[in-house]
């Protein structure tokens, strides 16, 4: 049997699925990856970038840095393996997980249904945050913002219409906690589900990665997408070596 017969019976006999996505899944809409060989990681040092640190000391600069990935990845649109995926999120007993920052799930899951994440009957958890989202650097005042950002000097960037702090981007930096209501639903879908299946992450930021291994402990079966080995692939029951976009169709139709 080959391995992609293997996945689809694993799939088809789950009854609770948690899935975890990474930047390879938005690959092949034009969103560039962490640690590729055209990743973004090996342009711009984390740490200048990233950190609360890097943002107290130039602002400017981490606005900049992200006004330009938010440009870049409004331009992008769900590929058929977002597609695929909030098809079969969307009916059945399934919670999707997912590092990426872009929003691609979301809109592929309102795409398909024309309503509402929820409505769509699909629990998506962002567990980094998302690019398309500000906080408050000075109270608790977070929403959606998909406005531009005037980058080009520290007095234009955006400020909070409660306190008038500085707004920063709504995501994860290294050296932050993620949000431990969202990681615990997380962590209860991995312990509930029987199949487990990991898109598109090279599975070495944890607690993400942790999340496949607590499915995988509480018994859950695992079938791994990716075109490259990871530290998950000898856990994994099936291991489907490729792109997303045309294997999760091909696996979740
Ligand atoms: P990485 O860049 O570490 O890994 C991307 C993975 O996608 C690799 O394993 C590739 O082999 C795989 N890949 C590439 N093209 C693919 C395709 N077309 N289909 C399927 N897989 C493909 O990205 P993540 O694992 O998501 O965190 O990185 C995890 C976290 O590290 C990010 O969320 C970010 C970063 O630091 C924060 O910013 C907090």
């Amino acid at each position: 049997m080959d391995a992609l017969q293997r996945a689809r019976e694993l799939v088809g006999g789950a009854r609770s699925v948690v899935v975890l996505s990474g930047a390879g899944i938005s690959a092949e809409s034009g969103v560039p990856t962490f640690r590729g060989e055209d990743g973004l990681w090996k342009s711009f040092r984390p740490e200048q970038l990233a950190t609360p640190a890097a943002f107290a000391a130039d602002p400017r600069l981490v606005w900049e840095w992200y006004a330009w990935r938010r440009e870049r990845v409004a331009a992008c649109r769900p590929n058929p393996g977002h597609e695929a995926l909030a098809r079969f999120c969307g009916a059945r007993d399934a919670t999707l997980v997912t590092q990426n920052v872009d929003g691609l799930h979301r809109l592929a899951a309102t795409d398909h249904a024309g309503k509402s994440v929820a409505e769509a009957g699909h629990e998506l958890l962002e567990l980094h945050g998302s690019l398309f989202a500000v906080r408050c650097t000075g109270c608790t005042f977070r929403r959606a913002h998909r406005d531009p950002v005037d980058a080009t000097t520290r007095d234009a960037l955006p400020r909070c219409p409660s306190c008038g702090g500085l707004l920063r981007p709504d995501v994860v930096w290294f050296g932050e906690a993620l949000d431990a209501g969202v990681l615990g639903r997380a962590f209860e879908a991995a312990a509930a589900a029987d199949l487990c299946l990991v898109v598109g992450t090279s599975a070495l930021v944890h607690p993400a990665a942790s999340v496949p291994l607590a499915a995988v402990r509480s018994g859950a079966r695992l079938v791994e997408v990716n075109p490259e080995p990871t530290p998950l692939s000898s856990l994994a029951d099936a291991v489907l070596r490729g792109p997303a976009g045309t294997l999760l169709p091909a696996l979740l139709s």
